[in-house]
């Protein structure tokens, strides 16, 4: 439902936050800044689903590193509008990363907790590097004083909805990003 700009899903009202135009600009950036970390090499992308699926199709595309491939990985840590505090690996990772140069794309670091769980789990693996692509980062809300690499937004420590990231699996669709609406 929408009304007055503002979106509301299963009973909780969403207020505009970021819009596309400032996404597309941002997603561009970080594009350009692993272009030009990882020219010559041939970098594996591992985008965690589900969230990511919509900032990890448009960053591929602008890092122009046609020689890169990608691959998916699911992790589950959210029920509603907070984390539960355990991560749960739903799909696990189909590639061999051994030796190759790891970049994970990730919708949004809000504790690190899936962050750290999932680099520690690959690096059993023995990539030759992993380095680590977020949408958003909440550092506020941090629990493990992690830092990705490479950083669209920094937000402050509130619950958000669109551009994939959603509310119980509602709203990845919605192109731009909304923030929830204080009461
Ligand atoms: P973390 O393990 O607490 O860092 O949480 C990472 C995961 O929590 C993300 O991949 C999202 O699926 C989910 N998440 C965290 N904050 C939000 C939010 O504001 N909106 C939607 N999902 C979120």
């Amino acid at each position: 439902m929408q009304k007055d700009n503002q979106i509301v899903v299963d009973g909780l009202t969403f207020i505009p936050y970021l819009k596309r135009e400032e996404i597309a600009t941002q997603v561009e950036r970080v594009g350009k800044e692993i272009a030009r970390d990882y020219e010559g090499k041939q970098p594996i992308f591992l985008c965690v689903l589900t969230g990511a699926f919509v900032f990890a199709a448009d960053l591929i595309r602008a890092t122009g590193l046609n020689e890169a491939k990608i691959t998916f990985i699911r992790y589950k840590s959210y029920e509603g509008t907070s984390s539960t505090g355990t991560v749960k690996q739903i799909i696990g990772l189909s590639d061999d990363i051994a030796g190759r140069d790891v970049i994970i794309i990730e919708d949004i670091v809000d504790t690190g907790l899936t962050a750290c769980r999932m680099i520690e789990d690959l690096k059993k693996q023995n990539p030759a590097s992993v380095r680590f692509a977020t949408l958003l980062f909440k550092p506020e809300s941090s629990q493990t004083g992690f830092t990705p690499d490479y950083i669209a937004f920094t937000i402050p420590p509130k619950f958000i909805i669109g551009y994939g990231l959603d509310l119980d699996g509602k709203a990845r669709n919605i192109p731009d990003i909304y923030v929830i609406k204080e009461a």
